[in-house]
């Protein structure tokens, strides 16, 4: 079975470095053997979590994102880093999903990357991202990526200038879609 893979950026702006990094990340994702589904998050817009609006239904964007997640093994997050945490468009996705049973993101397989362009590449927020994942039974893969001074880090096509960033991330797509393959033997 083909490893399915759902990915989305925590940016909302259209030039965003890490939608640029989500792109390529992805590419590389297909390139190991593994189906990916990129979605906008600007088209689920979703309120602030409330649990009085999710007593009286949840939104239908939410309802969208359990689908997708449902239907997906693993999803792939690249998110920039605000604040020394994950900003929160991604927070208020999570707190909606976690609040239906069966939990959905429970048993996928989750990949983190981040861009900035900053020197640490956004790598703190991805350790704050990881917990409220493991919280909701997200395999997280133990290797990341985090691109810094990604202003400057992308050739004219897109690529990652720099030779080794560039073997270092096919090689993570790899090994990530080698495990969720193995999982699903
Ligand atoms: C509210 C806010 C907080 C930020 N905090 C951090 C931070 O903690 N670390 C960092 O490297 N960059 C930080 N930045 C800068 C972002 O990394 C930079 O704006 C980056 O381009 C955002 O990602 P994007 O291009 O994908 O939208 C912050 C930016 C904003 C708007």
């Amino acid at each position: 079975m083909v490893a399915k893979i759902l990915a989305f950026s925590g940016s909302l702006r259209a030039a965003s470095v890490n939608r640029k990094l989500l792109k390529l990340a992805a590419s590389e994702l297909r390139e190991a053997g593994a189906e990916v589904t990129i979605i906008d998050l600007n088209d689920y817009e979703l309120p602030f979590y409330n649990q009085e609006l999710q007593d009286g239904g949840f939104p239908e964007a939410s309802d969208k994102l359990r689908e997708l997640v449902e239907a997906h093994d693993a999803v792939l997050i690249v998110t920039p880093e605000y604040n020394f945490s994950f900003p929160a468009v991604v927070k208020n996705v999570l707190d909606w999903l976690s609040r239906y049973r069966p939990q959905p993101f429970g048993g996928k397989h989750g990949l983190l990357m981040s861009a900035s362009p900053g020197f640490v590449g956004g790598n703190r927020g991805l350790w704050a991202l990881r917990v409220p994942l493991e919280c909701m039974g997200v395999h997280v893969h133990p290797n990341m990526f985090s691109l810094a001074q990604a202003n400057k880090a992308f050739a004219d096509d897109g690529t990652l200038a720099e030779d080794a960033l560039s073997a270092r991330l096919k090689s993570l797509a790899g090994d990530f879609v080698s495990r969720v393959d193995k999982a699903n033997a």
